[in-house]
């Protein structure tokens, strides 16, 4: 395989590329995601749609949006923390199973229309399960309208994420529990209970239609990793493969924790690790413990997914000319590019990719790296990652006659 570095010198740079053509190049390319809640992914006309169907009265308590430009107009948001509050008020339209399906048979377009072909797709439980909605329904709706993508030949796993800001419960809260319930409070949806449902989910899930692992995410701040220790010990026990949100708006010291006492295999965000020299150089050497040769089949570096168009909109760089992606990239941790909330924060993956070229002007190597990192950072073993490799590497290989030329 040719070198990211080789193709720089042979390239035009990105800058001088009429935006047509780079937007075109973008589409193209092959793509991984790997951090994407699917209630993010919820559209506006969509949820106004779901609203009626379920005689939601728009305007009310219970969605709080009277029409289309209200709720646009609310997408204005100067922290995580208000963005989740309208994302959680958003997602009180999903109430049945076919919700779940029609939520995820649209993504599943955007999966086809972006050219990914891996994805690893969060969803929240505890969002519906608290207002009494089974664990089965949610993520039987999800795998059925996921189905047309990988009909088309997308590798789709789903990741359930519990909420942090959500009360974590008692390893006791298992006993008993089923997938086929829902809860009548979040305060019963515990983390250890979505946990046991996780579990008893699995026990009769068809082996492709099996959980691949464990998330963590909401509202970041004052929710430390280990707060959710055991129950990520327990998830590891039980073969599930493990990633958090920690370092979007949270410290340094979280990602470590995560890493650490978590042994997540995956960071999600991680943007403030850059505050840390000493996370910097861990991130950037791989890793022999058997957390990590179960995600990846061998040593591996941990994987920061990070966010181009949430981390502007989220203002964690309200200026996205300042965003650290690159920094990361020269530091050598495995960072790849995703969408994270795209109904909320602009764009699907191509647009991710996009808003990352305009406005940190990468060279086409750090582009290719970047893209590379995305295959390698999803969890499947080297030999399954080799002809995604290879298919992104002969993409790169074409750039000349892709970007180049008159606009
Ligand atoms: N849930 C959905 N999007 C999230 C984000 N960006 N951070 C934390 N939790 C989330
Ligand atoms: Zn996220």
């Amino acid at each position: 395989m040719s070198s990211g570095a080789d193709l720089a010198t042979s390239y035009p740079s990105l800058a001088a590329v009429p935006r047509a053509r780079l937007a075109r190049f973008l589409a193209g390319m092959p793509k991984t995601v790997l951090h994407l809640h699917l209630e993010g992914s919820l559209e506006p006309e969509l949820a106004f749609a779901l609203a009626e169907r379920n005689g939601v009265e728009p305007g009310s308590d219970a969605f709080p949006y009277p029409d289309l430009e209200a709720l646009r107009a609310a997408y204005r948001f100067d922290s995580l923390g208000a963005f989740l509050d309208v994302y959680y008020a958003v997602a009180g339209v999903l109430r049945t199973e076919q919700d779940f399906v029609d939520l995820a048979a649209a993504y599943a377009d955007q999966l086809i229309a972006n050219n990914v072909r891996v994805a690893e797709l969060f969803f929240d439980p505890q969002t519906h399960t608290s207002r009494g909605i089974a664990f089965s329904t949610v993520a039987q709706g999800l795998w059925q309208g996921l189905e047309r993508a990988r009909h088309a030949g997308v590798r789709v796993q789903l990741i359930a994420s519990v909420l942090r800001d959500a009360p974590v419960g008692t390893v006791s809260d298992m006993d008993g529990v089923s997938a086929e319930q829902g809860f009548a409070t979040m305060e019963e949806a515990t983390g250890w209970a979505t946990l046991g449902q996780l579990l008893d989910y699995q026990s009769t899930a068809a082996p492709e239609r099996r959980i691949i692992g464990l998330g963590l995410d909401s509202y970041e701040k004052p929710f430390p990793p280990e707060l959710f220790l055991g129950i990520y010990e327990r998830a590891h026990a039980q073969g599930l493969l493990t990633t958090a949100h920690a370092g979007e708006e949270g410290p340094p010291a979280y990602v470590w924790t995560a890493l650490r006492r978590l042994k997540v295999s995956r960071i999600d965000h991680g943007v403030r690790s850059t505050e840390d020299p000493r996370l910097l150089e861990h991130l950037a050497r791989p890793h022999d413990a058997a957390h990590i040769v179960a995600a990846y089949g061998e040593p591996h570096r941990v994987p920061l997914t990070v966010c181009p168009r949430s981390n502007f909109m989220l203002q964690v760089f309200p200026d996205p000319t300042a965003s650290n992606l690159l920094e990361l990239l020269d530091a050598g941790v495995l960072a790849c590019i995703h969408s994270d909330d795209p109904a909320y924060f602009g764009g699907y993956a191509t647009d991710n990719y996009l808003a990352a070229v305009e406005w940190l002007d990468p060279s086409l190597a750090q582009l290719h790296q970047l893209a590379r990192n995305g295959v390698q950072s999803a969890w499947l073993s080297a030999a399954d990652k080799a002809p995604l490799l290879a298919e992104l590497d002969a993409y790169f290989g074409e750039a000349d006659a892709l970007l180049g030329g008159g606009g």
